[in-house]
């Protein structure tokens, strides 16, 4: 009975460092700066939109309502815009099987009106911000229309 104990906790040691032996070159190319590339955090296209997109959306319609009272409201459009157009070129990492092509393009769009709209917010310019959100809307619709039937039609 010892033996057979004995001889099982072997058998899930050497198990073990098969594991971590197999495991660790790859943590380890990552780390290594020539070979580390972006990688995205496995959640599905659902959970990936609701919590990048949703919650600056929402932010940026309450704040872009009314042009800014002072620098910490800027700020706030400043960081929820960037935040829209750098998740522009995270959708880039998650193309579809099926017209990738299309989702690039509504993905490039979206970041570069995403780009215009951090540039006038960081100059103040409200009537340049809301321009540059508008056109951003319709490149995240245009990405809803094709891929979502549709659904999730946002208004400014
Ligand atoms: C390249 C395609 C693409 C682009 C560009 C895109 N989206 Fe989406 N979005 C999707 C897809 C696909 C879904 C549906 C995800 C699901 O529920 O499966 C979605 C869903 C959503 C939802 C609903 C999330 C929920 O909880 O139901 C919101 C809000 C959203 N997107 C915001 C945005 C905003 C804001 C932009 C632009 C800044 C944007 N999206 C740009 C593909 C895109």
């Amino acid at each position: 009975m010892r033996l057979l104990a004995c001889a099982l906790s072997v058998l899930l040691v050497s198990v073990l460092l098969v594991r971590s032996e197999n495991v660790a070159p790859a943590r380890a190319a990552d780390k290594e700066p020539t070979k580390a590339t972006p990688k995205p955090v496995p959640v599905n296209m659902h959970d990936f939109m609701e919590g990048m997109f949703q919650f600056p959306y929402k932010r940026l319609k309450t704040g872009m309502a009314a042009e800014p009272k002072d620098a910490a409201g800027w700020k706030a459009i400043r960081s929820d815009a960037l935040i829209l157009a750098e998740g522009g070129n995270l959708l880039l990492l998650r193309l579809p099987e099926k017209d990738a092509d299309l989702w690039t393009k509504y993905s490039v769009d979206s970041r570069d009106a995403g780009a215009d709209m951090v540039k006038a917010a960081k100059a103040k310019d409200f009537a340049g911000a809301k321009k540059a959100y508008e056109l951003m809307l319709t490149h995240c619709n245009a990405c809803h229309k094709k891929f979502e039937d549709g659904k999730h039609i946002l208004t400014p």
